[in-house]
């Protein structure tokens, strides 16, 4: 019923955007950072994604950042990342916004993507302007191996992951682009994210705000869940695969109608 209604809101939707979060990832094998086994509840983001906690310590952040990295980069999109992807084909959703450095939404095949946080397999110069992703280059397993501090071709100094860290601000491009795309749809798709971490988590309420509507998958309520039209207590790959036979359901209807009309 919740999938068929969202299904219909969707499919009748003049600019339609998705945003999620790590939830949409889960059921790749990709942990969270604030549920029960999130990554926060087991390590302290103030020793591991900061710029300070990078000055006092890089070993131990590019530690973990490698880590993550290596289990990202076994991590397949799942049936949620490429029904999204399927919605996009379809002229129906426009861009993702997404929370995630994961990757997962692209090689779901989603094109218009906007990353806040940045990328886990890109890396940039501490120093210069140099920049790398380390999946186009071919050099993250050689990458992954290396037991020395990643150093810049360029000019020598430290490589960092190109993530946003807390107390950093988000891209400006990627930021600028997501609030223009959130004052003009008429709907946004909130999938697995805890609302909670700003700015990204105005994005839906910008589109609310605009009169536009907000459909939510998440197996929890969240910090979007107050202003969701229509909420899905699902998984994000039993939400999406219900929405997308909603919207085929709804289009297909429509067809049929139609031709009887003719
Ligand atoms: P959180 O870990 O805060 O929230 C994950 C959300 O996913 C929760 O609301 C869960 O209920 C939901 N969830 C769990 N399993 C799910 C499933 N199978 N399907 C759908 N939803 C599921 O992750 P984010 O909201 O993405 O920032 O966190 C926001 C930011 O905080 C991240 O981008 C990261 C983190 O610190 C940076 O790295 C800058
Ligand atoms: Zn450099």
């Amino acid at each position: 019923m919740l999938c068929e209604e969202a299904g219909r809101i969707l499919a009748k939707a003049k600019f339609a955007i998705a945003f999620t979060g790590a939830g949409i990832s889960a059921e790749s094998g990709v942990p969270t950072f604030r549920d029960a086994n999130g990554l926060w509840r087991n390590y302290k983001p103030e020793e591991l994604a900061t710029p300070e906690a990078f000055r006092r310590n890089p070993k131990l952040v590019w530690e973990f950042y490698k880590w993550r990295m290596r289990l990202i980069a076994k991590a397949r999109p799942n049936r949620a990342h490429l029904a999204l992807a399927r919605l996009e084909k379809m002229g129906i959703i426009k861009a993702v916004i997404t929370q995630n450095v994961d990757d997962l939404h692209r090689e779901a095949g989603t094109e218009n993507l906007i990353e806040l946080h940045g990328n886990i397999f890109r890396v940039r110069c501490t120093s210069c302007a140099y920049r790398e992703n380390l999946k186009e280059s071919g050099r993250l397993e050689e990458f992954l191996t290396s037991e020395d501090l990643p150093r810049c071709p360029r000019c020598g100094s430290l490589l960092r992951p190109d993530v946003v860290w807390f107390g950093e601000p988000l891209p400006q491009d990627a930021l600028e682009r997501a609030f223009e795309l959130a004052s003009k749809a008429d709907v946004v798709l909130v999938i697995g994210t805890s609302g909670v971490v700003y700015p990204a988590a105005y994005i839906p309420y910008v589109v609310k705000e605009h009169g536009g509507r907000v459909i939510e998958i998440n197996p929890k309520r969240s910090g979007i869940t107050p202003i969701a039209d229509v909420f899905i207590p699902k998984p994000a790959g039993e939400g999406m695969e219900g929405i997308l036979r909603g919207v085929e359901a709804f289009l297909g209807g429509k067809g049929s109608d139609h031709q009887r009309r003719k």
